[in-house]
């Protein structure tokens, strides 16, 4: 049985391995909080134990709860310190963590990051680096929180081709959508809660917004395909005009509105990687992941259909994946041994132009509530060979406008978009089109 001492949850007499940290906002408290017990379990499980031995925080003047060593102000003393064998960047961002992760690098002390803008946006810099310096980076938190999903694609699913990968990976997203579902609460109250709930993102733009799961989707994109897509081209789009009466009438379809990322081949070379509202079906295992839970779908051609589902945000859930990272990390240091194996990425495999995606599509127009509309959109569709798989049209009541909502037939975005043009040009037309992706994920 380990004999725990003081706070750390450490056995005096073992190997510890020492920990700088560097940013302690909600994850960084997390992780100190639950570095106690986790140390007694890593200790029996694996014969050493963890201790933050130097932290560094932006601005020593803010309160927060105590911290179990002295706290400085510059980074770099973190990295410098020799009683430092691994560093944690928690501070986020692009800039300052990539120059953090570059130091860590440096100095040869591998680098454990929660960090999923850093490496969407810098990896193609970063990764280079830490395989030239020999020394490791592990990015497990970086992506679905709790779930172990980067481990499983490096490690547990290696022999499998991967047919095609989806997930919902933003817990704040699917909080919101899951809310405005099931209570009618609306948008900012909801994206509040999250907030409080520690699930957000420092700027909750990236949340609502979709880049955070595209952050998340370059790096399973790197994962499953062995290549990190140009961020910049990942067709993004959030949830800011999902409203409580488009969540209603997919409902009506048979369908849930989730903050879908997908990443698919498409072709030998081309791989399609977007993040965007998408209509699932109701009975699909997915619609059933509400709340701060993420879940990541994938298709091995060994393994089959593979789904993950857990939190994917909080400080608990996050620091899950930077202990059992650490825990790696230490390991390896104690046994003298690399980092987990990347792939490489040789250039060949590159994204899908804009407008080559094809797909079905929820779509819904404010018309003038007239005899011969309905059929005027759905000549356009028909003059375009775009399938209508279901229509729903509510009464007016005497509203004088009325919403109307088409599921599409699998068609090409040019095609629809032409389409798209043309109704907006209908003179019954009364407002732009809402569309959003539909994915049957079967
Ligand atoms: N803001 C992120 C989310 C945190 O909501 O999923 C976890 O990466």
């Amino acid at each position: 049985m380990l004999e725990t001492e003081g706070d750390l949850g450490l056995n005096r007499c073992m190997d510890t391995i020492g920990v700088g940290l560097i940013g302690c906002g909600t994850v960084g408290s997390g992780l100190i909080r639950n570095l106690p017990t986790a140390n007694a379990l890593i200790a029996e499980r694996l014969g050493f134990g963890l201790e933050i031995r130097s932290i560094a925080i932006r601005n020593l003047a803010k309160t927060r709860s105590p911290l179990p060593v002295k706290v400085v102000d510059d980074w770099k003393k973190v990295i410098s310190d020799p009683l430092v064998q691994i560093v944690v960047e928690l501070v986020g961002g692009t800039e300052d963590s990539f120059a953090i992760a570059e130091a860590a690098l440096k100095a040869k002390k591998p680098l454990i990051t929660a960090n999923k803008a850093l490496l969407a946006e810098r990896g193609l810099q970063l990764l280079p680096l830490a395989r030239k310096l020999s020394t490791p980076i592990y990015f497990e938190a970086s992506v679905a929180g709790g779930i172990p999903v980067l481990k499983a694609l490096r490690e547990g699913l290696v022999a499998n081709q991967l047919l095609g990968l989806h997930g919902i990976i933003n817990g704040t997203s699917n909080y919101i959508l899951s809310q405005m579902a099931e209570k009618g609460s609306d948008f900012q109250n909801a994206l509040q809660q999250a907030k409080d709930l520690g699930y957000a993102e420092a700027d909750d733009r990236l949340d609502v917004d979709g880049v955070d799961a595209a952050h998340k989707a370059a790096i399973l994109c790197f994962l499953a395909y062995g290549f990190l897509p140009a961020f910049r081209e990942i067709p993004i789009e959030g949830i800011r005009h999902v409203t409580a009466q488009d969540v209603s009438f997919a409902r009506q379809l048979g369908y849930v509105i989730k903050l879908l990322a997908i990443v698919r081949p498409v072709r030998p070379d081309r791989v399609e990687v977007r993040v965007a509202p998408t209509l699932i079906p109701v009975r699909h295992p997915m619609a059933s992941v509400h709340g701060v839970f993420n879940a990541v779908g994938l298709v091995g051609n060994l393994a089959g259909p593979v789904q993950f589902t857990g939190r994917g945000a909080g400080p608990d859930a996050t620091s899950s994946a930077l202990l059992a990272d650490l825990a790696e990390a230490a390991k390896n240091l104690r046994d003298n041994a690399p980092g987990p194996v990347l792939p490489r990425t040789d250039g060949k495999i590159q994204m899908i132009g804009k407008g080559e995606s094809v797909g079905r599509f929820y779509l819904r127009l404010q018309v003038e509530d007239r005899p011969g509309v309905l059929a005027q959109v759905a000549g356009i569709f028909a003059a375009e060979k775009i399938g209508i798989s279901s229509v729903l049209q509510p009464e007016a009541h005497g509203a004088g406008t009325v919403p109307l909502i088409f599921l599409l037939e699998l068609t090409s975005e040019a095609s629809l978009e032409k389409a798209v043009t043309l109704i907006s040009k209908l003179p019954n037309s009364r407002a732009p089109a809402r569309i959003f992706r539909v994915e049957d994920l079967s």
